[in-house]
């Protein structure tokens, strides 16, 4: 049901409780494989959705700066090629921070953000709306990679899927590709892709961005655990696990683990997980993409790459798809 909130009349939220269903037995199997792993999604509770706030504004993250600045450089281009009254969808929204930098110029008709962190997600929508009066708001709670039947009620009016920060750099490949063809089926003939991503730089340089000193990426990272704990029943214990993130340059990929200390066992309610020393649980890849390489991932999804913008130093890059005809 679509839910009212507060003093907005002009925000709704909608629960899609992407928390449950088969969460549990995904982790238990991610966690049974001979490489550990987990989905990046489960970082993003109330506290994971802060803490990654906290990392867009560290010295050594880049993204978020530098993508911001492109935004705000390009903003009347962007608008230009998106269209007014556009209906702006915008998967894995976080704190909806970057949709400010363009929502006078854009004046879509209605904004859909949606993301995976329930609490943050209502209270980011509620804050935009009282800083917004003019814009309806339509905020969903759900796994946008489990398709967009919840987008059917909506008018087919021109959509634009803004999808910045180089989320996309956290799906494999494969899954990548799949997203955008489900984007581009979303987007529909008229509709079109404002998309953000990381290219490819120096090991250095990347390397730092994902192991501040600050340690707050490492909290970001310790902080599935805690999610597990509450999603199994289990008794993982962050003071017995250490971040581990690196440039994967063949793969052109960060890989971010949590690295055993010690040879130890979780229980969970149902089993047990056995870690040797040094053993490590996977939990997200941040691909990079050079413009060829993103070019083409973009022309298989079915997309043409309309415009390309990057900041001086090519550390970003921010592109507006359209559909291939
Ligand atoms: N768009 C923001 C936030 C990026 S962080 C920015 O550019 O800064 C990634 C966001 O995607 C988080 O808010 C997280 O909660 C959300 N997210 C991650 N996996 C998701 C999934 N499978 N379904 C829905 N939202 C997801
Ligand atoms: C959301 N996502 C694109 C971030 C990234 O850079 O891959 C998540 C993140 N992980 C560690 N730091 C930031």
């Amino acid at each position: 049901m679509n839910e009212p909130l507060g003093k907005v009349s002009r925000v709704s939220f909608k629960d899609e409780h992407p928390d449950l269903g088969d969460g549990r037995e995904e982790i238990i199997k991610g966690l049974s494989l001979p490489q550990k792993s987990a989905d990046p999604k489960w970082f993003y509770d109330q506290r994971g959705s802060e803490l990654f706030d906290e990392i867009t504004r560290l010295p050594e993250y880049y993204p978020t700066r530098t993508e911001v600045l492109i935004l705000e450089q390009q903003r009347e281009a962007i608008a230009k090629i998106c269209g007014s009254d556009c209906v702006l969808i915008e998967p894995g929204s976080g704190s909806s921070e970057k949709v400010r930098i363009l929502l006078d110029a854009l004046r879509p008709s209605l904004y859909v953000p949606i993301d995976i962190s329930a609490s943050f997600l209502r209270d980011s929508a509620e804050l935009l709306g009282e800083e917004y009066p003019w814009l309806d708001i339509h905020a969903v709670c759900a796994d946008f990679n489990g398709g967009w039947a919840f987008l059917e009620t909506l008018a087919p009016s021109p959509r634009v899927v803004f999808y910045p920060g180089s989320t996309i750099g956290n799906l494999e490949p494969d899954m990548a590709l799949r997203f955008l063809k489900s984007l581009r089926d979303m987007a529909g003939p008229d509709g079109g892709v404002l998309i953000g991503v990381d290219t490819h730089k120096s090991t250095e340089r990347l390397n730092a961005a994902y192991n501040d000193s600050a340690a707050v990426t490492a909290a970001f990272n310790l902080n599935i655990l805690r999610r597990m704990n509450e999603l199994l029943e289990a008794d993982f214990d962050e003071s017995r696990f250490s971040h581990h993130a690196f440039y994967n340059e063949s793969l052109r990929r960060i890989e971010m683990h949590l690295v055993s200390n010690c040879d130890q066992q979780v229980r969970y309610d149902g089993g047990r997980f056995d870690f040797r020393e040094g053993e490590t649980i996977h939990t997200e890849c941040s691909y990079k993409y050079s413009l060829e390489d993103f070019t083409a991932l973009a022309r298989s999804g079915g997309f043409d790459i309309a415009e390309t913008w990057q900041d001086d130093a090519q550390l970003f890059s921010v592109h507006y798809l359209r559909p291939t005809v």
